[in-house]
C-alpha cells in the first residue's frame, strides 16, 4: 500500500519559513549563553548528515540499538502482540522500523518527524517493503499532543521512540515530551482504554553512560562528520533566516558534562565576530559558543525513574551484547495517588 496523504502540523510564514525556526534562534542567540534547541539541526541536509553519522566507526549507538532491534524480534512480538498502530517519534530514515514491524506485525504506522520532505522520502521507501500496511506519515514536532489520522486513532498503540532521541532533552522537557506521548497514545475513541491490551506501550532507546573517552568520540568523528551537521545549523540559519553568520569563524566541540550525565555540542567562535539574522544583530566574543544539543546518557536507575516521572512503567529492558545501549517496554501507568 502506497503511503496516505500526509498531514504536515507546521506553522510557515509567506515565505515558507517555518515561525517556530525563527522564534527559537533569535531568542537562544539573544541570550547571554547562548542556545538553540537541537530539533533544528534536522533540515533535509542535517537529516543526511545524520544518516552519515550513524554509518561512522565511532558512533555506536546505531550498531547498538540495531543488534537489540534484530535478536529480540520474538521476545517483542510475545510483550506487544499483533495488530497495533505504531507510532514513531522522530522517525528520521526509519531504518531501524522494518526490525520492529516484521517482528510485532502491526496494523498502520505512523511515522511522525518534523524534517518533512525527509520524512515523506522515508515511508515512500518504506512502503515498497510492506505493501500491505497503512502508512501516514505526519510532519511536525513531537513535544506536543498529536491528534493520531484514523485507523491509527482507534487501534491500540505502540510509542516508538529509537535514537536515544530522548536523551537529547534536559529531564523537564524530557517528562513533558513523555506525558505528551501519552496523551497521543491514549485511546480517545472507541476501543476500551481500560483492558490491558489497549492500553499504550512505548518501545524507547536509551544510551548508557559509559567510558567519556568513548562517548567524546562518538560525537567528535575523525572524519569530521558530526561537526559538519553541527555547522549545518549555522548555514541554515544563514539560508532560512537571511543571516550572514561567518561560518569559518565557528568551531565544532562536543564535551562531556559530567554533572548532567550528557555530551554537550557547541559552535565555538575563533575570533571575535558581529553578524546578523532576520535584521537582528548580534556580537560574540572569542571562545563564546553557542550551544545546539545535548545527549544526556542513562543508567538502568535514571532511565526507570524518567519513564516513571513521565507516566510510564517500565515492563522490559534490553542491552546490546556490551551493555553500551538499551531498549526499554513501558506500559502507560495507571495513575494513581499512592505512593
Ligand atoms: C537522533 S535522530 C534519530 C533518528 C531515528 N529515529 C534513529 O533512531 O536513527 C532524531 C530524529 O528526531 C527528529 N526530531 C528531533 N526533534 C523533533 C521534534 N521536536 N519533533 C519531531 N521530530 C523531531 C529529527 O528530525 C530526527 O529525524
Amino acid at each position: 500500500m502506497a503511503t496516505k496523504q500526509g498531514m504536515e502540523l507546521v506553522d510557515r510564514d509567506e515565505r515558507g519559513v517555518d515561525r517556530a525556526f525563527r522564534r527559537d534562534v533569535l531568542a537562544g542567540l539573544a541570550q547571554p549563553d547562548k542556545a538553540i534547541p537541537a530539533r533544528w539541526l534536522y533540515d533535509d541536509a542535517g537529516s543526511q548528515l545524520f544518516e552519515d553519522i550513524t554509518q561512522v566507526a565511532e558512533y555506536y549507538p546505531t550498531r547498538a540499538e540495531t543488534e537489540i532491534l534484530n535478536t529480540r524480534g520474538p521476545e517483542f512480538a510475545a510483550a506487544m502482540g499483533k495488530g497495533r498502530a505504531v507510532v514513531e517519534f522522530g522517525s528520521g530514515s526509519s531504518v531501524k522500523t522494518p526490525l520492529l514491524l516484521r517482528a510485532i506485525d502491526p496494523a498502520a504506522y505512523v511515522p511522525l518527524d518534523i524534517a518533512g520532505d525527509f520524512l515523506r522520502a522515508a515511508a515512500e521507501d518504506l512502503a515498497q517493503g510492506f505493501p500491505d500496511l497503512p502508512i501516514f506519515p505526519v510532519e511536525g514536532d513531537f513535544t506536543r499532543t498529536v491528534h493520531l489520522p484514523q485507523p491509527a486513532k482507534t487501534l491500540p498503540k505502540l510509542g516508538f521512540f529509537p535514537g536515544s532521541t530522548i536523551g537529547n532533552m534536559v529531564p523537564r522537557t524530557a517528562v513533558d515530551l513523555l506525558r505528551s506521548m501519552r496523551d497521543t497514545l491514549s485511546a480517545d475513541d472507541a476501543q476500551d482504554a481500560a483492558t490491558a491490551a489497549a492500553r499504550p506501550m512505548l518501545l524507547i532507546g536509551m544510551d548508557l553512560v559509559k567510558d567519556v573517552s568513548v562517548l567524546e568520540a562518538a560525537y567528535d568523528d575523525a572524519a569530521g562528520v558530526t561537526g559538519a551537521f553541527n555547522l549545518n545549523l549555522a548555514r541554515r540559519i544563514n539560508r532560512e533566516l537571511g543571516g550572514d553568520i561567518p561560518l569559518d569563524a565557528l568551531r565544532h566541540e562536543a564535551r562531556w558534562n559530567d554533572d548532567f550525565a550528557r555530551i554537550e555540542m557547541h559552535l565555538r567562535t575563533t575570533r571575535d565576530i558581529t553578524f546578523t539574522v532576520s535584521g537582528e544583530t548580534f556580537s560574540m566574543r572569542e571562545g563564546e559558543s553557542i550551544h545546539t544539543e545535548n545527549s544526556h546518557k542513562f543508567t538502568r536507575r535514571s532511565s526507570y525513574a524518567l519513564l516513571q516521572a513521565g507516566g510510564w512503567t517500565p515492563t522490559c529492558r534490553w542491552t546490546d551484547g556490551e551493555k553500551r545501549f538499551s531498549v526499554i517496554l513501558a506500559e502507560a501507568s495507571v495513575l494513581r495517588s499512592a505512593p
